[in-house]
């Protein structure tokens, strides 16, 4: 058996080359990963980020557990991601970074343009890539985009260790800030440990890492299987005469689809019953600013007072049907499903 140094370097080395990043933090899940992030950008007690207001809530609570006000923007009912006019009017108003989630597997159709507009701002850019592991904004893989980006391994995504998460970035001292939280301080081999920054134990197990890197090795099948299934969903949809948001797996924007997508349906959200959308409406995020931050509550109310404008956003709570697609052993199960909504 490797020893522990070795198992998180292999890890390391593999997930360097699979997401084409030049440095990677591994850590103990995806919301600890936007959570270190954020307090590794040392963003002011009280600053106001944005986030989207379609994603599942683990976006939202990194912000308010890290003493951050979320600020809820609207998505797009075609790639269900923040569009660059939320962005655009939501930074006018100020705000001391972004997060964009690559909602359900599907990459940002205006990734680009935000994250020039976040450069132009001065403002950092966050892509949440939890639901999107294998994706490619023309020919960048998305997380290579922004200023640095969050995975989560978690049991039903692309790439599983259990619970397991990653931050990568190029931003050299940001992503030593991260190694240095996760790890009471020290970043690692060759480094001093600082003890003046609020760290913890944030780590990845070695065990997990073992697990992780044999998921990397097999991702050419894990990416065929993913794309065959989905092919056999929307064959499945196309039948019912169900709509559905259509992937691409070629040219500009390639996806990787996390859940299929129906439209214009009955929705279905009993399917995620730790999911509160759209989260402008989640009590988790308010209880934690209560319990950690009840100085912020008022701001953070103020903040989202409008949020009944993110019209596309409660279109898609209301009229779409999300089938996770790892969720299924077979088509007859998806089928049954697809017949409900
Ligand atoms: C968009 C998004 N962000 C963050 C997370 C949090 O990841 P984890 O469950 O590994 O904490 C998830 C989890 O599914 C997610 O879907």
């Amino acid at each position: 058996m490797r020893s522990e140094k070795e198992a998180k370097a292999n890890l390391e080395r593999a997930m360097k080359q699979e997401f084409a990043c030049p440095d990677v933090c591994l850590v103990s899940n995806g919301t600890h990963a936007i959570e270190v992030l954020l307090t590794a950008m040392d963003l002011p007690r009280g600053a106001t980020v944005l986030v989207p207001e379609l994603s599942f809530l683990a976006t939202a609570t990194a912000v308010a557990r890290c003493g951050l006000i979320p600020l809820y923007a609207d998505v797009s009912r075609e790639y269900l991601g923040l569009t660059l006019d939320s962005v655009k009017s939501a930074t006018r108003q100020g705000v001391a970074a972004v997060i964009v989630v690559h909602l359900a597997g599907f990459v940002n159709r205006e990734l680009q343009e935000i994250a020039s507009h976040c450069r132009a701002m001065g403002v950092p850019l966050i892509e949440d890539c939890a639901q999107l592991h294998h994706g490619f904004y023309k020919g960048v893989r998305a997380g290579n985009v922004g200023t640095a980006a969050t995975f989560s391994f978690q049991s039903s995504k692309l790439f599983n260790c259990g619970e397991g998460g990653a931050i990568v970035s190029a931003d050299e001292s940001l992503m030593t800030q991260c190694k240095a939280l996760i790890n009471w301080g020290w970043p690692g081999e060759g480094t001093a440990a600082q003890f003046d920054i609020p760290s913890s134990n944030y780590r990845l197990s070695y065990l997990q890492c073992e697990r992780l890197a044999a998921e990397l090795a097999q991702v050419g099948r894990k990416v065929a299987a993913l794309r065959d299934f989905y092919g056999q969903i929307a064959a499945s949809a196309a039948k019912l005469g169900k709509t559905y948001l259509r992937a691409q797996f070629a040219g500009d924007f390639i996806d990787s689809p996390f859940f299929f997508m129906v439209t214009e349906c009955r929705p279905n959200h009993q399917l995620e019953p730790r999911g509160q959308y759209p989260m402008s409406g989640s009590s988790v995020v308010l209880a934690i600013l209560r319990k950690w931050f009840p100085d912020l509550v008022p701001r953070y109310l103020q903040a989202n007072a409008g949020r009944a404008a993110n019209l596309n956003s409660i279109h898609v709570v209301e009229n779409y049907g999300f089938l996770r697609i790892s969720q299924f052993d077979g088509i007859e199960a998806v089928e049954r499903e697809l017949e409900q909504l």
